[in-house]
């Protein structure tokens, strides 16, 4: 393999070929218990400084989508929305066939992990889980949007000193699709450091005294 060859190895196929699914393009099934397990144990494997594991999930299927589906809609109504806004959020309780909920678990005073590092974990979780789920041929999106600030959802979801980070969308997808995002070229965030710091070189006409 060489930087110029383009032709993806074997091996990343799955991870370069990823991309979000929202729960508009998603369809039954969703992942089955077994299938959330194996999700979990490869967002388990992602890199996690001092092992702290600081984030749970919790899977919204079947008919307890319903019970989503009142807790969006309390959301909705606690921040104000209009009638028919909360019937869409509503709708995107039920529309996915399976959601997985995101609480953060950081310790603020952690003495080996800083918060930040927990967060990156937190990140690295959430794409291992998202990568795992396009592996196994389902679609999937993380998304939070206002609703993680809402007292009525962080009531339902979390404990004392947790946060909600957002949701996950999983299921199948409805039909072949592809990604609407672009990304970067490699070379655009990827450079090589040089051993030593290039030397400057000197102006064409250095070292020429005046007569
Ligand atoms: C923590 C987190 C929260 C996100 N919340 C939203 C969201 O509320 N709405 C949204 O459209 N995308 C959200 N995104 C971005 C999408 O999940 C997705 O990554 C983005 O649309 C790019 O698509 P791609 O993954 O196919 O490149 C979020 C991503 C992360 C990591």
């Amino acid at each position: 393999m060489t930087a110029e060859d383009d032709t993806p190895p074997a091996a990343l196929a799955p991870l370069l070929a990823r991309f979000s699914l929202g729960a508009k393009h998603l369809v039954e099934p969703g992942p089955d218990a077994a299938a959330l397990r194996w999700m979990t144990a490869a967002a388990l494997r992602a890199p996690d400084h001092g092992g702290l594991v600081p984030w749970r999930l919790v899977a919204v299927a079947g008919a307890a989508r319903e019970r989503l589906a009142r807790a969006f809609e309390a959301a909705a109504a606690e921040a104000g929305k209009d009638a028919e806004s909360a019937r869409l959020e509503r709708e995107r309780a039920l529309q996915a066939p399976v959601t997985l909920t995101v609480v953060a678990r950081i310790d603020a005073g952690h003495p080996i992990a800083p918060v930040h590092e927990q967060w990156a974990a937190i990140g690295g979780a959430i794409a291992n889980l998202l990568n795992a789920a396009h592996a196994l041929g389902y679609g999937g999106k993380m998304l939070s949007g206002g609703k993680v600030r809402s007292a009525t959802l962080q009531r339902v979801f979390c404990g004392p000193g947790e946060q909600l980070v957002g949701w996950i969308v999983l299921g199948t997808p409805a039909r072949a699709m592809r990604p609407r995002h672009d990304k970067p070229a490699p070379e655009q965030v990827l450079s090589l450091w040089p051993a030593a710091p290039a030397v400057p070189t000197p102006p064409a006409d250095a070292g020429r005294t005046e007569d």
